[in-house]
């Protein structure tokens, strides 16, 4: 883990919060990422200052000049995860560590420069801690937003010479409109997500820009989801426009597309397939083909498919609809061990079970 740079936070509390009925009705039902809570924080980087100025204040509007290079070329990148409330009172996020190597990584290829694991980290305590009272009881979390955009004022096409990291935080409860029962997907044939060299295993902006004609499709065709293929035979599962993908066969074993720098890794696809290993589950990263995802279901060879992701937590995908035709995995419905894995999953985010594995990072 990378040391912390002696960054001092400077912190402005927001003058009027949102009042506590108010906040309270927010939270009864709050979707995903409409509602946002009072604080964010900020951190400015400069070739010459280095990372600079950490400030937690109220959240709003930011001021960029028409020229910031973000708005022109897109050098932009994020993270998503989440802060939860455990019954005893604690406030657990899941594995922000790995989101701050992953934003590392991604600041990487974007040719933007690496904000330190411990500050990541810090950022985001900072924020949970001045806006505990926005993480909602129950099923719902607080999707924590980090991201950072280049903000120096020149339209030459280069990495910019400064940037801004901010943190905001949205109290959510399910990413589909459709809480209960199983997602369909649509598989597309017209648009890639990634190429190789490109820059899907990094998470920029730029990947969702480009999904969303594709995920538009999804919708029209009444789907929840897109499902991409590989760039390059157009005939190998990659993942969803915004979750990885696991098949589950009769024969208890699983599969995930392997990572091959199209894929985004996901943190919540590396917890399955640890969750699905100490089960003593054979899971495997390996190439699947959508001629094979039809043949499987058809034959009953393959029982569940689902999607997983920070936002989508774990969630049965029942239909699949292409211009090849449509097909159903199993009846349809949510698999055992779908469920199975979601439960044990989110008793470990919730800290209701045991975190043998780690993940779990108390915020007092
Ligand atoms: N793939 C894409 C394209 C995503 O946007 C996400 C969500 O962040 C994931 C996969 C799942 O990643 P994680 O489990 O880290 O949220
Ligand atoms: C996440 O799960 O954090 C994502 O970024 C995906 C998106 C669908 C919100």
């Amino acid at each position: 883990m990378t040391t912390a740079p002696s960054l001092l936070f400077k912190t402005h509390p927001h003058p009027t919060r949102i009042a506590d009925d108010q906040r309270a009705e927010l939270l009864l039902s709050p979707g995903f990422g409409r509602v946002f809570t009072d604080h964010m924080v900020t951190i400015r980087y400069s070739e010459t200052k280095g990372w600079h100025e950490a400030e937690i204040g109220p959240r709003g509007p930011i001021t960029l000049d028409p020229a910031a290079a973000v708005l022109h070329y897109a050098q932009e990148i994020f993270e998503g995860l989440k802060a939860y409330k455990a019954d005893d009172g604690r406030i657990l996020m899941f594995q922000p560590e790995a989101n701050a190597r992953r934003f590392q990584q991604s600041a990487e290829r974007l040719a933007m420069p690496a904000l330190p694991e411990a500050l990541f980290v810090e950022a985001l305590e900072q924020l949970v801690r001045v806006d505990a009272a926005w993480i909602p009881d129950g099923a719902g979390s607080l999707y924590l937003r980090p991201f950072m955009i280049a903000t120096e004022v020149f339209l030459g096409v280069k990495p910019s010479a400064e940037y801004l990291f901010i943190v905001i935080a949205s109290p959510v409860g399910s990413y589909f409109k459709n809480q209960t029962g199983s997602l369909s997907v649509w598989v597309s044939d017209d648009y890639s997500r990634a190429a190789p060299g490109g820059t899907g295993a990094a998470k920029c902006g730029g990947n969702y820009a480009a999904s969303l004609l594709a995920q538009a499709e999804a919708t029209a065709h009444e789907c929840d989801q897109v499902v991409f293929l590989d760039a390059v035979e157009r005939r190998w599962v990659e993942e969803l426009g915004g979750m990885n993908i696991f098949f589950v066969f009769d024969d208890g074993s699983i599969r995930t597309p392997a990572l091959g720098g199209t894929i985004l890794h996901g943190i919540t696809r590396s917890a399955v397939i640890a969750l699905a290993r100490a089960r003593r589950l054979e899971v495997r990263e390996e190439a699947y083909s959508i001629e094979q995802w039809r043949e499987d279901a058809a034959s009953g060879r393959l029982r569940e498919v689902f999607a997983c992701g920070t936002a989508a937590v774990i969630a049965a995908i029942g239909q699949v609809r292409s211009r090849q035709g449509d097909f159903t995995v199993g009846n349809g419905e949510e698999g055992e061990l779908t469920g199975t894995l979601r439960a044990e999953l989110t008793d470990i985010q919730r800290g209701r079970s045991e975190d043998t594995h780690g993940w779990t990072h108390p915020v007092s």
